[in-house]
């Protein structure tokens, strides 16, 4: 691998940051992590540096935020009350986070961001897109990600690792497998419609064949080319 350039500027039209900001994104038991774990080792390679975060979470508040959204036990919340949390915990996020460190020229490798509220709340719950559009253009103070890296995978496939994993499943994961679904077919929609922010892998390969395509078409074009 030759020594990556780490000025490649954010294609964000009212942004011009000088480091990437990539979400990976996926419906539960995609295998965002182990891709999340191979990029971070290239960017360490390669000296650039980057932070890795996660959503919900990422920060103090935003931790407390994603126990209340994930405990199985908090069964009653209402679909408002879902997406106005994950929405905290993203604002948080954004100023603690993600605004300093790509100011700063470090990258940030987030595991979701906005678009899995499009692909949860949107899709998967029946929320109106435009509305949840402009909660996220506030919560974010518009700072999308320069790359959405999509691992796309069967549902049964993906449910069937997170019980080999753990067992235990949160409060979205226990969702029905029609509610995951929605939430895929969801994804690939904003993928249709946002084909140069995000980037489709085929999760369903075995994951070194995932992240050579990964390799092919992100590092190679988007990094060293
Ligand atoms: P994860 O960190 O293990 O991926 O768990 C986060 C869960 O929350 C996952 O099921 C996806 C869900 N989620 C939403 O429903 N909306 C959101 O905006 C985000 C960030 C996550």
């Amino acid at each position: 691998m030759t020594k990556a350039k780490p000025q490649g500027k954010t294609k964000h039209p009212r942004l011009s940051f000088p480091a990437k900001f990539i979400s990976f994104e996926g419906i539960d038991g995609c295998g965002k992590s182990t891709l999340i774990e191979s990029l971070s080792s290239w960017l360490e390679k390669a000296g650039i540096p980057f932070i890795r975060t996660r959503e919900p979470g990422g920060t103090r508040i935003g931790e407390k935020i994603r126990e209340l959204l994930l405990d199985p036990g908090s069964a009653e919340m209402n679909g408002r009350a879902e997406v106005l949390l994950y929405s905290a915990s993203r604002a948080q996020l954004t100023d603690e986070v993600i605004i300093p460190n790509i100011k700063n020229g470090t990258w940030v490798l987030t595991d979701r961001y906005v678009d899995a509220t499009f692909a949860y709340q949107g899709f998967g719950r029946g929320f109106d897109l435009e509305k949840l559009k402009a909660i996220q253009e506030w919560t974010t103070k518009d700072v999308w990600p320069d790359k959405a890296i999509l691992l796309d995978c069967d549902v049964e496939i993906a449910l069937g690792r997170i019980t080999s994993r753990n067992g235990k499943k949160d409060r979205i994961e226990q969702e029905n497998r029609i509610f995951h679904e929605k939430v895929r077919e969801g994804y690939l929609a904003l993928a249709e419609m946002e084909p140069e922010r995000f980037l489709v892998l085929d999760a369903e390969r075995p994951l070194e064949n995932v992240i050579e395509e990964f390799y092919n078409r992100f590092w190679l074009v988007d990094v060293e080319g």
